[in-house]
Formats: structure tokens, sequence, C-alpha cells
């Protein structure tokens, strides 16, 4: 007997057998529009359609709860790949280089070095020098010799899965060569594309009316990020080695050794690298790697100089997301030249107002620009600037571009001058107030006075606030936010986490720009980020003053939520000795608790952050991993130490887990006293914290380390 096609039967109709029917047939159909849509960027039905299906699917399931399969298009809808790729998470975390721009900051950077290691005079220091590859780094890991995995860098700690795309690329062995490979072997380095195989896929793209790429790096970007790895395999992607996450056991005691040995296990390595001892050798390498520039077919935008002893490497650590012992020294910005259109006024998040040139559109280095920023009203009057007048524009990386002057003799007799506003320009038109230094002078930032009321300033907010090193949700950028705020369906951040039961009135899929399908994926997103960690959420709360690494001091230093919420809020109502412990942490000061102080000072903002810490499971800091004897424990330097310099003492407590502060108090657990401690070592003596000299310190820190 053949069963009637249950397709048809209003869900109320079916029966248990029918309706088991049509739930197999609803998870294959649903399943099979899924993967076109995610995997193949090609979906056959509306979006009305395909919500229609998963509506009957819930239905069936409402009425028949015991039928409810186990591939359930039901169950996947919070594992469906809101973000494309699976996130993948570094064991190592991917870190970014500092800048130099003159020789002057390499010299410095040297010196640095060797200042921190304590280097005699006579004692040289080795560098590498290679160029910088624009393009994107990537991470791949070798187990027991076979690739098992590759992943885009992200954040720096997290990044996509990006395994079988990777495994299309020539450069990139899929089992290491030789023979005794590591257990566990990462290696990173650079995909890129050549300029000729950038210029060759635009010109294919162009012809069969496919996006245009602005760039090599953008294209090498898009292409790695291909859901369908054929389209990867089809497109010319080279990978340069040049560094490396988890390594075990390391094969080489140099980073020049490293590199050698990654070419002698299959992998391209740039051959421009070489090895310098001197400062001179460094900048004699910038400026040849500069003058053949134009005549290498790959981007690069500078050189990057590395300690070449690995030893040394480890000594050095980090600062922030920066190894100590690297720096790119990049080559000068580039140039163009264009005409100012007009000048609008832009209010950022903390209502300062900042003049922004709009350009005729112009090239630099492979880029279109049409908004250069003026800095502020004072920059405006130092390069005399008028509208209609043709200026010289830079660009550097991804800086917002600069005006730099004014090409005077090219002024038309038209040109205008301008005149900055004395109010914001949001519908409040509240006064504008110039901000005054510590000095009590004028200072350059003009600020919007309106604060909350100031639309301009919460919208900013919000895109402060779901910005990449912020909550980062997927497809809620800065478009997006600005229409929810401009329909007041946002007008603050907790508004975000109740968007989807206010969907029903709101129907955001019937707006442009979305569909069932993208506005599902954003809800999941959305709720994906209601568990946050703790220093994302700190730095997300826009507080002038608290970037990044400022948040994950203070969430390092605080633990948890309650207990760094109760300390702000005892700050603002003016609790001395809470301030004075705050105070105690690493790289908070005055300017930070102020900043804090006057925040939470305000009655808006604690409402702001209660009703979205409501919303929200705010995950306790990590604690450093570490079984150190030091671990956990606070620490004051005080005196000369005469084993390492007091910057190297503190970065390797604050590797195994230390926490170092700057004054003693009740919390200091431990004061190392070197020659000449003064006052410091009679207060840890009044309260009885414990002195070390140097070399108990030392005994101390090997203990457990082993
Ligand atoms: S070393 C811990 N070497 O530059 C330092 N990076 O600004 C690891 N890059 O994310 C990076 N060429 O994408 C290094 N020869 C090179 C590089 C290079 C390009 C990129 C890389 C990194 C960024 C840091």
């Amino acid at each position: 007997m053949s069963m009637p096609d249950a397709s048809k039967i209003p869900v109320v109709d079916l029966t248990e057998a029918q309706a088991k029917a049509e739930l197999e047939r609803l998870a294959a159909e649903i399943g099979a529009h899924d993967r076109r849509y995610y995997q193949e960027d090609a979906p056959t039905v509306s979006d009305a359609a395909y919500d229609a299906l998963r509506r009957r699917n819930e239905e069936i399931e409402g009425r028949f709860p015991a039928l409810v399969r186990a591939d359930s298009p039901s169950r996947s809808v919070g594992a469906q790949p809101s973000q494309k790729f699976a996130k993948v998470r570094h064991t190592v975390p991917m870190l970014s280089l500092g800048n130099a721009f003159a020789d002057a900051e390499v010299a410095e950077f040297v010196e640095r070095v060797r200042r921190f290691l304590r280097l005699p005079a006579d004692e040289r220091a080795v560098f590498t020098a290679e160029p910088k590859i624009d393009g994107l780094s990537c991470t791949l890991r070798y187990e027991n010799g076979r690739l098992v995995r590759g992943a885009t860098r992200g954040d720096g700690t997290e990044g996509e899965d990006v395994t079988a795309n990777v495994r299309t690329l020539a450069d990139i062995p899929k089992e290491l060569r030789g023979k005794n490979a590591p257990e566990i072997c990462e290696v990173r380095g650079e995909v890129y594309m050549t300029k000729s195989a950038f210029l060759a896929l635009n010109e294919r793209q162009r012809a069969a009316g496919k996006q245009i790429f602005a760039n090599p790096r953008n294209s090498a970007a898009g292409s790695l990020r291909q859901l369908d790895a054929a389209i990867t395999a089809s497109r010319p992607l080279g990978f340069f080695a040049y560094s490396w996450g988890e390594m075990s056991p390391m094969p080489a005691q140099t980073q020049s050794g490293m590199i050698k040995w990654f070419a002698a296990r299959g992998f391209k390595i740039n051959p421009l690298m070489q090895v310098c001892d001197s400062i001179d050798a460094m900048l004699v390498f910038h400026h040849e790697i500069e003058a053949q520039r134009g005549s290498l077919d790959y981007d690069i935008d500078g050189v990057v100089y590395k300690v070449d002893r690995l030893d040394w490497q480890e000594r050095l650590g980090f600062v922030s997301r920066n190894p100590r012992w690297a720096i790119a020294h990049k080559f000068p910005a580039e140039k163009a030249t264009t005409v100012v259109k007009d000048i609008d006024i832009q209010v950022g998040r903390t209502g300062a107002l900042t003049p922004v040139a709009k350009l005729e559109p112009v090239t630099v280095g492979g880029v279109v620009v049409q908004n250069a920023t003026l800095h502020n009203a004072d920059e405006i009057e130092r390069l005399g600037v008028r509208l209609g007048d043709t200026v010289t524009i830079q660009r550097a990386g991804d800086v917002i571009p600069q005006v730099l002057g004014v090409i005077m003799e090219k002024r038309p007799k038209s040109a205008k001058p301008y005149k900055f506003p004395s109010r914001c320009p949001c519908p409040l038109h509240t006064a504008v107030v110039r901000e005054t230094t510590a000095s009590g002078e004028e200072g350059a930032v003009a600020r919007c006075t309106g604060e909350f009321a100031c639309p301009h300033q919460k919208v900013e907010h919000l895109k402060h606030f779901v910005s990449r090193r912020a909550f980062d949700i997927e497809g809620l950028g800065e478009k997006q936010i600005t229409l929810f705020f401009e329909q007041e369906w946002v007008t603050e951040p907790a508004q975000i986490f109740t968007l989807e039961p206010r969907n029903a009135r709101i129907k955001l899929q019937e707006q442009e720009g979305f569909g069932e399908v993208s506005v599902r994926n954003l809800f999941n997103a959305i709720r994906a980020r209601r568990e946050i960690a703790l220093e994302r959420f700190i730095y997300a709360l826009g507080m002038r003053h608290v970037g990044e690494t400022t948040a994950r001091a203070l969430a390092r230093g605080y633990g948890s939520w309650p207990a760094f919420h109760e300390a702000c809020l005892r700050i603002a109502a003016g609790d001395a000795e809470t301030r004075a412990e705050m105070d105690n942490l690493d790289q908070i000061g005055e300017t930070v608790i102020d900043s804090i102080a006057a925040y939470f000072g305000e009655k808006h903002n604690r409402g702001i952050v209660e009703r979205l810490t409501a919303q929200l499971k705010i995950l306790d800091a990590e604690k450093p991993a570490s079984d150190s004897a030091v671990a956990g424990k606070t620490v004051v330097f005080t005196g000369s130490l005469e084993k390492m310099t007091r910057d190297e003492a503190k970065a390797m407590a604050e590797r195994l887990g230390a926490k170092v502060a700057g004054s003693v108090s009740q919390k200091t657990d431990y004061v190392v006293a070197g020659p000449g401690a003064g006052s410091k070592l009679g207060k840890a003596k009044d309260l009885g914290v414990a002195v070390l000299s140097e070399d108990e310190w030392f005994d101390l820190v090997r203990q457990g380390a082993s």
C-alpha cells in the first residue's frame, strides 16, 4: 500500500504515520536547501518558501513531540553555521607586530631589546630581516607529519577553520617532508596572491560579471575563505612560512634555523630573508627591499626584523599583542592628489567632532579613497584647506587616509574657507565645547555636550559595542546597527538581546537587505553572544581610556563581573580604598580610574549596564594557566635588580600568572627587593609582607615550573 502524499494535508489532519513521513521529507528538503544556501551560495527557493517548510516542520513536531527526529532541522538551528566557517581556537595566540616608520625607530627597537636582555656592549645581537607580505596569515597544524587543520588568524585568539581550502594550495604540503616528523608542528605564514594573478582574476571576474577585488590581499582573503574549496583550488594562491605556534619538539634554536627547517620540510620560504648583525645592515636591507618593491610579483608593505636567538625571544616575550622581539619596518605611505568637494563633521562615541574631507574619488595604492580625516579644527587651520582645494592625501596600511597639505598653485578662485561648526550637527544642535587640557589650555578636540541625548554618540556607542574586538556579532555591523537605531529598534545595547522576541512586531525579514534566513542567522549569532568573556565585555562598554589592553588588565585583576562591577560602583561613590586597590593593578592609573568613576557616576550608564547584564552570562576571566608557585600572587619589585631588568622581571612574573603591582598593600604577597630599595621595603615590613631577595625570588619561581 502506498502512502498518500502527506505534504498537502494540513498539520491538524495528519495521522501519526503521515506525520512521520512528513518529518522525514522535511528534514531532507530543508537540509538540501541549507546546503545550497550555505555551501554553494546558491539558494533555489525564496526565503518565504523556505520558512514555510521550517514552520510546517515545527508545527508537526509540536503536535507529535515523540516523532522529533535526531536530524530534525529544528534541532540544528543553533548549530546552523550562522558563521559560515567553524571557529578554531588557536593553541598559541596569533599576534601582530609593532610598527616602525623611521630608521631611528629601528635603532630604538634594537636598543630596547639590548636593554631588556642587559646585553654587554661587546655582545652582538643578530636579527633576521625579511619582507612583510601583504596577504593574510594562516596557521597549519601537522600531527605526526600530517596536515590536520588550517585556520585563519581571525581576532588572534580564534580564527576560522579553512582546512579544506588550504589543502588545495600547492605551496602547502599535506605531509611534512622527511623522516621523524615532530609530534605536533604548527607552521604559520602568509597566504598571498601574486599581482599578476590578481589582475588576471579580476579580468575574469569582470568578464563574468562577478565581484572585483580591490587589491591582491583582498582577493587572497576572498579566495581562501570560500565555502566551496574547489573555488579556492581554482585561484592561484601562494604561501610563505615565517613563524610557528605549538611545536614539539622544537627543531632549531634560532629564527633562521626554524626557517631553514621549514624549507627542508617542504614549505616555501621567502628567498629574500637575510640575517643581519647590526642596525646598519638592517637599514640597508630595508632600502634594498624597498627599491625592489615594484618589481616583486607580490605586494609587500615593509620588512620584518626578528631576534634570531629563540631563547632571547622567549625572554623578551610580549607586550599586549606584539612581541618585544620583532618589529615591522614599514615603507612610507602611498600618496595621491585630489580635490576636496566638501567637509563633513562626524561625531564619535565620546562626542568628539571630527572633520572629514569628502574627496573626488582617487586610487591610492590600489584602493579607491573618497574620504580623508582632517582630525580637528586646528588641523584645518594649520593646513589652511578650503572647499575646492586640491590636496595631497596619504594612505598607510589600514589607517584612515589623511590630508597632508594643500597644493596652493591649484587653488581655484571659488575656493571657500571652511567654518568649523559651533553646534553639533545632531538634531539637538547642542553647543560644542573645546576640551581643556590638564594645563588649562584649550585642547584641539571639540566635543558635543549632548552626551546621551546626542543620537550620534549613541549610535557610535552601539557601533563600538558590536565591533570586532567587542561583541563581534556576525551580521550586525555598522550598517545594520545604524538602521536599527534609526528605526528605534535598538537604542541601547540591551535591546540587541531583546530583538528576537520583538521581531513579531518589527518583522526584520521584510526589510530590504534581510530575509528569513539572514534574520534567523542574525538571531542565532546574537544568541551565541549571550555568553561573553569578561575582558570583551568591559571593552565593549566603551568607557573612555579603557581600550583592549586596559580591559584585559581589569578583567584579570578582578576575575569576575560582580567583583569588577562592585569596585566600579564604589569608586564612583568616592570610596578611596577601592580606588587605591584598582590603582594597584598593573597598567591601571588615575586617568582610567577617573574615567571609570565618571562612567559609573552617571545614573543613565548604570541603568544601561544593569539592563544589559540581565541579558548576559559574563564569563570569569581565564586565569593564566600556570602551575608556578607565584601564579595568582601579587608581587611588587623594588630597588635595582641585578640578574635581569625590572621590565624583564615583570614580564616573567606575569607570564607565570602573577600580578605585578606598583605599590605595597595588604594584598601584596611578595616584595622582591634589590639594593637601594626604599619606602616600599619599609611598608612591606610594616605590613608583614614577605620580602625576598632576587635570588630567593628565582628559587621560588623555579618551584613547580619544572
Ligand atoms: S611575523 C608574532 N613575519 O604581519 C609575530 N608577520 O602585523 C608573527 N606578516 O599577522 C608575525 N609578513 O599577517 C611576520 N614575514 C612576516 C610577515 C608577517 C607578513 C603579517 C602577518 C601578521 C602581521 C603582523
